[in-house]
């Protein structure tokens, strides 16, 4: 039963999933009380414009990107590697505009997103019995014991590299480098040299024209068009962690989460007598709800009525990954249930986590045909249901990573060793990002 009164820390009478065993208790209470007397990464403020451009998002007047890591790693806290990631969200957010013909709303997964859910606690390496890498706020990532043994000083780390990233972007955001006639902007490197370049040329060339004349009729200036909105995400896992950053808003009473603008509950923790819903339903950020195969509509209908009773437009996106085959069979019922209950919901989907295979004896990879025919069932079904797809969630860096495989350098499994960075999850390089915006434009036929 969740708590009659909701605290920062009423989650903790609810049974709780995926949290690390920290082998010492009090160096992490000592942690979580430092982290919690430092300030907050973003505003009540932001929060709520987020929330209103969700909102707008669900009306379907906005179309919402949400894209990083799958896990953010310590060691890519670097200028170029963050400034490569806002620049390929940038560049699919103007493909999208001009395709969509709305604005975008930018999500990042980024700066927090460093605590994975695990479907195995062990992993067994070379014999040896290891607990598994949990995000580099948790343990590390070389396979020893000690560097697999949860360490509380990583959860400071987190914050610090929380802190820095986001400091960067906001940097790089004021500083005018969305401005859309920089050419670093429009430099598209490897895309060029593909067979696809002359398409996506036309398309390119066709928004560059339309930005002039936007600007003949002195509507938009460089200023504006450098000034974007751009808000972070991750998923709301460790709750200790997440109960540090959470801060109540003199002025309108509400408890907001201020380590990011948005949070989301992942598949393997959205139990509705679970820790994770007592814990967003008393924080006013907008929250994403993962869904795969194994939803059921009228539990999702119930953990809509816990998360958002007062029915708040902008409250709650519902990000299902249910894999390419399955979605004709388990969409359209969560669709018809959601109608019926009346929830006002942000339908957005990811084509990622449903379409994993492992190849080469164990390296994970996804299929870009996959990921794309996930997204054109998705439209299809939500078309078919007289509803509307308002955004989508990818796994996705600014780098020529090789962890993918298809796409327009039609990269196969023997190609995957060459750059394969990922900690977790393989994600789309820059060029495969970049086709995913051309095809969703395509996919437009099924919006209404
Ligand atoms: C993720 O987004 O990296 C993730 C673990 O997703 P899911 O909860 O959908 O499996
Ligand atoms: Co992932």
């Amino acid at each position: 039963m969740h708590s009659p009164k909701w605290t920062p820390e009423s989650w903790k009478n609810l049974p709780i999933r995926q949290q690390p065993d920290y082998p010492d208790a009090d160096e992490l209470q000592q942690t979580l009380e430092k982290i919690h007397s430092y300030p907050a990464l973003v505003s009540p403020g932001e929060v709520e414009n987020l929330r209103k451009q969700i909102a707008s998002a669900t009306r379907g007047e906005r179309f919402i990107l949400q894209g990083g890591d799958c896990a953010e790693r310590f060691i890519d806290c670097r200028e170029n590697i963050i400034a490569n990631k806002i620049r390929i969200l940038l560049q699919m957010s103007v493909i999208l505009t001009h395709g969509l013909r709305k604005p975008i709303v930018r999500i990042g997964r980024i700066a927090g997103q460093y605590a994975k859910p695990r479907s195995q606690n062990i992993e067994e390496v070379h014999g040896q019995q290891l607990c598994s890498y949990r995000g580099d706020c948790i343990n590390g990532f070389p396979a020893t014991p000690a560097s697999r043994t949860p360490q509380p000083q990583r959860l400071l780390s987190a914050y610090n590299h929380s802190a820095i990233t986001l400091n960067y972007i906001r940097s790089l955001i004021d500083g005018g480098f969305a401005d859309l006639h920089h050419p670093y902007n429009w430099n598209l490197h490897s895309i060029e040299q593909t067979a696809k370049w002359p398409e996506y040329k036309r398309i390119v060339d066709r928004i560059l024209e339309a930005i002039e004349f936007m600007e003949m009729f002195g509507g938009v200036s460089s200023e504006s068009l450098g000034r974007i909105e751009f808000y972070t995400s991750h998923e709301g896992l460790l709750l200790g962690y997440e109960q540090t950053l959470t801060r109540s808003d003199e002025s309108s009473g509400k408890y907001y989460n201020l380590g990011a603008h948005m949070l989301w509950i992942g598949e393997r923790t959205r139990q509705l007598e679970g820790a994770h819903v007592e814990y967003f339903r008393g924080i006013a950020n907008p929250v994403g709800i993962k869904l795969g195969p194994t939803a059921q509509a009228n539990e999702l209908c119930k953990i809509l009525d816990v998360l958002n009773p007062e029915n708040e437009a902008g409250r709650i996106m519902l990000i299902t990954r249910f894999g390419a085959g399955k979605v004709n069979e388990v969409l359209p019922n969560l669709i018809k249930a959601v109608k019926k209950s009346g929830h006002h919901v942000a339908w957005t989907c990811d084509p990622m986590h449903g379409n994993m295979v492992t190849v080469n004896g164990g390296q994970k990879t996804r299929k870009f045909e996959d990921i794309l025919s996930e997204l054109q069932h998705t439209f299809t079904v939500h078309r078919q249901e007289d509803s509307t797809l308002v955004g989508a969630h990818f796994e996705l860096t600014g780098d020529e990573v090789t962890e993918c495989t298809g796409g327009a350098l039609n990269l196969d499994h023997h190609d995957l060793h060459r750059n394969y960075e990922t900690y977790c999850d393989p994600r789309l390089n820059y060029i495969q990002s970049l086709e995913i915006a051309f095809a969703i434009n395509k996919m437009k036929v099924g919006w209404r």
